[in-house]
Formats: structure tokens, C-alpha cells, sequence
């Protein structure tokens, strides 16, 4: 049974790809109304756990419960039924479709129309659709997003992609929200306004975040509780405080760094993200570099 309080709740989840155990016995619990960042090197099963939590994947072994009930193997569009939304590392907007269309597409799971009234454009289909709209435009202010709402999506600045996909998730009206990399590719003043935005995510609308990040500024301004994870496994959690002074969390970091380091130039050694002891280096850091091997779109 699921503990009074959590909304999120995993137990030994794996996931495997072929040989390779990308996240490894994960058991994770996150109480209601929080914000709460998972955090380690690159290829440490974060993004594969964010999948596996949103039914984008299904884990070969474990539970995951949300608020209380068993939600792994279910379909993506079923988990966002339940109030679950997410945005993604790699953006994943119809780069094709203007941003107010896309942020309905958030909204359409809650639009309870039938396939035949959708076909048919009914009287009533159409007044939801424009109270999606209104919505979705109610969103974009919220988000900060001002007179781009006929624009190709496709064609925003990174930052405002990123709101956009935030403004999508809030469309599906979810209690739990999912950010993958919420600040990667953005300069240090869109990366104040996404943290600022994430807070009152939580403050102002009373939705439980967890997030991923690799900007270790970001992560020990806002979480209330940090989950590090290397190699698929989780090697620590606890408060910004604990996390930043726990050794095998500065070695997972600090070894990839200098390894990093002896194999190349430059910011290479970075690509992990800051220790979360948290150099203040350099701006640099902060909007480059976001981890991985995924397509990186300059700001
Ligand atoms: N679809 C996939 N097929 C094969 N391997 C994958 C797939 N997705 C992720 N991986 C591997 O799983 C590991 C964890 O990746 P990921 O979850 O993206 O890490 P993180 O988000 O922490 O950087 C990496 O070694 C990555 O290469
Ligand atoms: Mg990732």
C-alpha cells in the first residue's frame, strides 16, 4: 500500500536496454507538494527513469504508484489522464503547428469529446475548443510568453520552446509535473526566470515537481530534497546541504570530470555539470553544455 502523503512512489524499478541496466533497483518516494530534482553525471539513468515514470517505457521490474496506484506499463496519454505531465530534454514540440496549437495539444486529454463529435466539428466540440484556446492563451501569459501565440513553434528562440512545453504540460492540468533538463540550453537570465517559474509552479499553483538538472545553482536553490544517481543507481538523497558535502556524490562528479579532463580541452571536464558543492564558475557553465549526447540548439 502506498504511504499516506506521496504522491510518487517507486520500487526496484529496472530498466534494462540489451546488456546495458540503465537504471538499477530504483526505489524513490516523493511526498505531495514538493519540489524535488534528481541529479548525476550524464548517462546515469535520469532521462530512462523520467520515461519509465511518464509510460514512455516500460520498466522490466519494479512498481511505480502514483498517488497510490500502480501506474507502470500504462500507456503515456493514460498516465497523463491520471495528472501526470512532463517536458523533455530534447524539446518535443510540433515545430510545424503554432505554439498556441500546440500548447491545446496539452489540453486535449481533459476535452472529453467523442471521436465522432471531433470528426462531425459539433456546436459543442467547437466551444471547447475555443475555451482550450483561452486557456491556452491564459497559459502562455503564465509562462511569460507574450504575442508569439500565431508563431510557429519551430521557429522561438530555445528558451521559449521550453516555456511552450511547460505551457503544454500545464494545458493537461497535471498534480505532478516532470522537467528534463528545464534550464539546459539557456543563457543565466532565462535560466533565473525558468527556476522563478518553476517555483511558482509549486507556490502559486500547488503542483509536486520533480525535476532533472544539471545546473547545480538551479538544483540547490529549489529543491527541497536532491536524489543523486550514477550508473542507473541512486548513491544519495537528501537536503541541498547534505548533498553538496557527500563524498561519494562529489566523486561520482569529480571523477567524471577529471577523466573528462585528461581527455580533452576545455570546458569538456563541465559536461557532467558543476559538483553540487557548486564552484560559482562562470556563466559558461550554466547556459552551455547541457548533458548528453543529445542535439543541442544554441540559445
Ligand atoms: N533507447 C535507448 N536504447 C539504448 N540505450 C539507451 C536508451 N536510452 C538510454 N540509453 C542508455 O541508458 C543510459 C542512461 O541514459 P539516460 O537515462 O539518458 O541518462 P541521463 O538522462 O542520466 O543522462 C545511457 O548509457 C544511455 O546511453
Ligand atoms: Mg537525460
Amino acid at each position: 500500500m502506498a504511504e499516506a502523503g506521496l504522491i510518487l512512489e517507486t520500487k526496484d524499478v529496472v530498466k534494462r536496454f540489451g546488456g546495458l541496466t540503465a537504471v538499477n533497483k530504483l526505489s524513490f518516494a516523493m511526498e505531495k507538494g514538493r519540489i524535488c530534482s534528481i541529479i548525476g553525471p550524464n548517462g546515469a539513468g535520469k532521462t530512462t527513469f523520467f520515461n519509465a515514470l511518464s509510460g514512455l517505457s516500460k520498466p522490466e521490474e519494479g512498481e511505480i504508484r502514483f498517488e497510490g496506484r500502480r501506474i507502470d506499463g500504462l500507456a503515456p496519454e493514460k498516465v497523463m489522464d491520471l495528472h501526470m505531465a512532463r517536458t523533455f530534454q530534447n524539446i518535443r514540440l510540433f515545430g510545424g503547428m503554432t505554439v498556441v496549437e500546440n500548447i491545446m495539444v496539452g489540453a486535449y486529454t481533459r476535452l472529453r469529446q467523442n471521436a465522432v463529435q471531433t470528426v462531425l466539428r459539433t456546436r459543442a466540440f467547437k466551444a471547447e475548443e475555443k475555451k482550450a484556446e483561452a486557456r491556452a492563451e491564459d497559459l502562455m501569459a503564465y509562462v511569460g510568453l507574450k504575442g508569439v501565440g500565431n508563431e510557429l513553434a519551430g521557429s522561438l528562440p530555445y528558451g521559449a520552446q521550453r516555456r511552450v512545453e511547460i505551457a503544454r504540460a500545464l494545458a493537461s492540468e497535471p498534480r505532478l509535473l516532470l522537467l528534463d533538463e528545464p534550464t539546459a540550453g539557456m543563457n543565466p537570465a532565462e535560466t533565473e526566470e525558468a527556476t522563478n517559474l518553476v517555483k511558482r509552479l509549486r507556490d502559486e499553483l500547488g503542483i509536486t515537481i520533480l525535476l532533472i538538472e544539471h545546473d547545480m545553482r538551479v538544483v540547490m536553490s529549489i529543491s527541497e530534497s536532491i536524489t543523486v544517481m550514477d550508473h542507473g543507481e541512486k548513491i544519495a538523497e537528501g537536503k541541498p546541504g547534505e548533498i553538496a558535502s557527500n563524498p561519494r556524490v562529489i566523486e561520482a562528479y569529480l571523477g567524471r570530470r577529471a577523466a573528462a579532463a585528461g581527455g580533452g580541452a576545455g570546458s569538456a571536464g563541465d559536461r557532467g555539470g558543476n559538483p553540487p558543492g557548486g564552484d560559482a564558475e562562470s556563466a559558461e557553465n550554466r547556459g552551455g553544455n547541457p548533458p548528453g549526447g543529445d542535439a543541442v540548439v544554441p540559445s
